[in-house]
């Protein structure tokens, strides 16, 4: 088990884990694993997206320095659940508009100090900028037709001038009448408009056919 550069990712091959902040509870049947007293729970490229891309190709500093992020479309917390384990002396809000999705939830988020679960739509930034402050780091993944929109918002409110952020985008949400290609070229144009530069950007193939993830930097 080695570190990777991604700060809190371990890697074995090609397999990714993270050390364990709950040890002895999985999240999502993902697997344990023990090395010298430390455990680790292996990231499931095909069940989290934010895996896929690091597989993809992420650049090296992405979770460099966070100290405050904000996840929009937690969801049950798989990929959440992660990014807790990896940033354990960071907050991270995290805000879901499912009430069945937001049960199990706050359920994670009782055994995980770092985590600030909100029932709210992330289309109203407005709505919980006040709990989130200044971010270092903003994570979308939210499956809507107007994701980019909604991203370059959130990062207006809530994200610190140099702050970084990816967008998982997906594609077929936003439009079936259009080539792929141009939603993709569209949602980049979008992002600079909105003072966020593209760093970095990488379809998920073979892990998800669907989506392209945008890492930012404003
Ligand atoms: C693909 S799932 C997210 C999976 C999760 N990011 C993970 O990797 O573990 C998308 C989630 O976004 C939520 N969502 C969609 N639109 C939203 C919005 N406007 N505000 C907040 N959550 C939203 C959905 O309810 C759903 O739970």
């Amino acid at each position: 088990m080695e570190a990777s550069s991604w700060t809190g990712v371990y890697r074995e091959g090609r397999a990714l884990f993270t050390a364990n902040a709950n040890p002895g509870v999985k999240v999502y049947g993902e697997a344990l694993r023990s090395v010298q007293g430390t455990e680790y729970r292996e990231w499931d490229p095909f069940r989290s997206k934010l895996a896929a891309y690091l597989l993809r190709g992420a650049p090296p500093d992405l979770f460099r320095g966070v100290r405050r992020a904000l996840y929009l479309g937690a969801s049950h917390g798989t990929t959440l659940s992660h990014l807790s384990d990896a940033w354990p002396g960071a907050s991270i809000v995290a805000i879901e508009k499912s009430p069945a999705s937001f049960a199990p939830l706050l359920a994670l988020a009782r055994r995980r100090a770092n985590l600030l679960p909100i029932l709210a739509d992330a289309q109203l930034p407005e709505r919980y900028a006040a709990d989130v402050g200044e971010a270092d780091f903003l994570y979308q993944d939210v499956a809507q037709r107007n994701q980019t929109a909604i991203f370059a918002e959130n990062a207006a409110t809530c994200l610190a001038r140099g702050g970084a952020g990816v967008l998982m985008l997906k594609v077929r949400s936003v439009t079936q009448r259009r080539p792929a290609a141009a939603i993709v070229r569209d949602a980049r144009a979008e992002l600079g408009r909105a003072g966020l530069s593209v760093a970095h950007e990488a379809g998920l193939a073979p892990f998800s056919r669907e989506h392209v993830a945008f890492a930012v930097r404003r």
